[in-house]
C-alpha cells in the first residue's frame, strides 16, 4: 500500500522525487541486416525500422527499458501451421512449447484467433525471429528445413533458441563483457572484418555491472563453435572459451541462468524469498506493477500518465521510467 501512496505523491511532485536511470539502450544499426541475408546476428529479423535493440546491463535481454517488447502477463498466444505441413516441424515445435512453458513462467498459448499480439509459427526459409514482441498484431516465427542454417539442423532447442528472441533475448555472446569469456576467431571467419552474428553490444549510456547475471558460455542462446556457413574451415571453431579455451555451444535446453533470466525478466515467482518487499514490473504494461501483500502479488496501476520506474521502484514520468510504449496499429 505504500506503494500506491507513492504513486500519488509523485504524480504532484514529479520533479523532485524522479531519477534518471539514463539511456540504457543498445542499437545495432540497420546497415547490419543485409550483411547476412536480410538477418541480423544470424537470426534476427529487424523492425519495422530496421532496428534489433536489445540488452540492458549487458544482460541479454530487451525488458528492463523497454517494457513494450515484453509480452503482455507473461503470455504469448501462437498460431502454428498444420500438422499436415511437416508432421516432424509440428512436433518438434509443439516439444519446444511443452518445454519453454515447463519452466513455469511465460506461456505460451494456442489460439486459433488471437485477439491481441501473437506469434505465427510459420515454415519459411529461414529459422528466425524478431526480437520481443513487435505489438504488430501479428509476428512470424519462421522455422525451416534448409540445411546449414546456422546452429540449426532442426531440432527442439533450436527452436526453443527462436522462442527466446521472440521473448525479448538476443545472443549472449554479443554481451558488451564477452571479450572476458570468450575469443573470437576473425581468421577463421569468411565474413572476417564484419560479421553481424559477432557484433558487440555497445551501451550507449552507463554500463551498469550490477543487474548481470553470470556471462552464460552453455546458455542456449551462446553462439556455437562450429558454425559451418561462417566458416572458412568448418573444422576450426569460430569462438572457443577463454578460460579453458574450450569448445562452446548448445542447442539442447535452457539452462538455470537461461531460465533465471526469464524469471527475471516476465516477474515469475515474485514476493517468494529475499524479493518479498520489491516491487515488480507487470511485464508488457508499463503502468501496471505488482506489489507483495503477504507473499501474494497483486497487480497496482500507476497513477495518469505515469509508468513504472523498476530502478527507483517507483512511478514516474514515462521517459525517465526507462519504459516506451507503442502503437503501431
Ligand atoms: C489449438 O486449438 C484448436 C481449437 O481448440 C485445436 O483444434 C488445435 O488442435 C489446437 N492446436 C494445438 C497446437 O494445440
Ligand atoms: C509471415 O509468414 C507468411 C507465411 O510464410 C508469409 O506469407 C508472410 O509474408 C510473412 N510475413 C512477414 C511479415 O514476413
Ligand atoms: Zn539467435
Amino acid at each position: 500500500m505504500i506503494k500506491g501512496i507513492c504513486c500519488v505523491i509523485l504524480a504532484v511532485l514529479p520533479y523532485i522525487v524522479m531519477c534518471n536511470p539514463g539511456d540504457m539502450r543498445f542499437e545495432i544499426e540497420a546497415v547490419a541486416v543485409d550483411e547476412f541475408s536480410q538477418f541480423s546476428e544470424g537470426d534476427l529479423v529487424a523492425d519495422n525500422e530496421g532496428y534489433i535493440m536489445s540488452s540492458l546491463d549487458g544482460n541479454t535481454k530487451i525488458s528492463q527499458w523497454d517494457n513494450a517488447r515484453i509480452w503482455p502477463g507473461a503470455k504469448v498466444p501462437y498460431k502454428i501451421f498444420d500438422v499436415e505441413d511437416d508432421e516432424e516441424a509440428y512436433y518438434l515445435t509443439m516439444y519446444a512449447i511443452d518445454a519453454m512453458n515447463a519452466v513455469g513462467c511465460v506461456q505460451f498459448v494456442n489460439e486459433t484467433d488471437p485477439k491481441e499480439d501473437y506469434l505465427n509459427i510459420v515454415l519459411g526459409d529461414s529459422l528466425s525471429s524478431q526480437l520481443g514482441n513487435q505489438r504488430t498484431g501479428a509476428q512470424n516465427l519462421s522455422i525451416t528445413r534448409i540445411e546449414n542454417w546456422p546452429n540449426a539442423g532442426l531440432n527442439s532447442g533450436s527452436i526453443m533458441h527462436e522462442f527466446m528472441h521472440s521473448l525479448g533475448f538476443g545472443h549472449e555472446h554479443n554481451r558488451p563483457d564477452r571479450d572476458t569469456y570468450v575469443e573470437i576467431h576473425p581468421d577463421n571467419l569468411i565474413n572476417s572484418d564484419n560479421e553481424p552474428y559477432f557484433f558487440k553490444y555497445i551501451p550507449n549510456g552507463d554500463f551498469n555491472t550490477e543487474n548481470l547475471l553470470d556471462y552464460d558460455v552453455h546458455s542456449l542462446m551462446h553462439a556455437t563453435s562450429f558454425i559451418k556457413t561462417l566458416a572458412v574451415d568448418p573444422q576450426d571453431p569460430v569462438i572457443t572459451g577463454k578460460n579453458d579455451n574450450g569448445y562452446l555451444g548448445q542447442r539442447n535446453d535452457l539452462t538455470d541462468l537461461d531460465k533465471e533470466r526469464m524469471k527475471i525478466t516476465y516477474s515469475c515467482g515474485v514476493c517468494t524469498g529475499d524479493n518479498n518487499d520489491a516491487i515488480f514490473r507487470y511485464p508488457g504494461d508499463c503502468k501496471k506493477y505488482y506489489i507483495c501483500d503477504h507473499g501474494k502479488p497483486t497487480t497496482m496501476t500507476c497513477g495518469a500518465g505515469l509508468h513504472i520506474n523498476t530502478k527507483s521502484g517507483a512511478c514516474d514520468w514515462p521517459k525517465d521510467a526507462g519504459c516506451t510504449e507503442f502503437s503501431t496499429y
